[in-house]
């Protein structure tokens, strides 16, 4: 992706900056992640305009920490014009710490939060809290995966002798369907998916995962079932 642009530059620069005789080379490498930020920045704030409210949120302390680092890269490429050197290179370490920051809250969006590699969003901001009504608990089948909407939302729903494990149907990996995947057990014998798309496997219990090549916990639901034989469900 394009942030590897300025990331690789400066990082480059700050390795360079801890050996005697690479000054040109150095500033080369920080002048040429500046050039690199410009369409990150851009195609950063076009990603950011298409994420919900809790993950602009963190997105903008991550834009916070990456336009840090951009200036403190600029004042170090000035210094280094200037013929400062000792300057140049402490705003460049000055910048790195900020950029890594920023990384840091880039991947936490990306791989937890749903907005890049993860799908598998938290349900919290799109799921009221409490409980809600999903469907006749007599009416699901024992042992085969199904799915129900909750609203927008996709559900897996499996019941399992007397127990009901629902977990958001889009598997965070890239958004396959649970409902159509195996149902099998792990080493400790707890019972878990296989999705059908490249073969992630979760815990039904939590949404916990067994098997990559997801990362993220898949988001899951309390379920309990009314007098009336109601299924309700709630986030976790
Ligand atoms: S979409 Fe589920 S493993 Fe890839």
């Amino acid at each position: 992706p394009l942030t590897d642009v300025p990331i690789g530059m400066w990082m480059s620069a700050a390795v360079l900056d801890l050996m005697p005789g690479t000054r040109r080379a150095s500033q080369a490498l920080v002048a040429a992640g500046l050039a690199g930020a410009v369409p990150t920045v851009l195609t950063g704030i076009a990603d950011w305009s298409a994420l919900h409210r809790e993950q602009q949120r963190v997105g903008l302390v991550h834009a916070a920490g990456t336009a840090a680092a951009s200036m403190l890269y600029s004042a170090s490429l000035v210094a280094r014009y200037q013929g400062r050197d000792a300057a140049g290179r402490a705003f460049g370490f000055a910048g790195l710490s900020a950029l890594f920051a920023g990384v840091y809250l880039g991947g936490h969006l990306a791989f937890r939060q749903a907005a890049g590699a993860s799908h598998a969003d938290q349900l919290a901001h799109l799921v009221p809290l409490g409980w809600h009504d999903l469907c006749a608990a007599e009416e699901l089948p024992d042992g085969w995966p199904v799915t129900r909407r909750l609203g927008y939302i996709s559900l897996f729903v499996l019941r399992d002798g007397d127990e009901v494990h629902v977990l958001a149907d889009r598997c965070s990996h890239l958004a396959g369907p649970l409902h159509q995947g195996r149902i099998v057990t792990d080493d400790n014998a707890d019972t878990c998916v296989v999705c059908p798309w490249h073969g992630s496997t979760f815990r039904v219990a939590d949404g916990s995962v067994v098997h990559g090549p997801a990362t993220a916990r898949q988001p899951s639901f309390e379920t309990r079932v009314t007098e009336e034989g109601t299924l309700q469900v709630r986030p976790v």
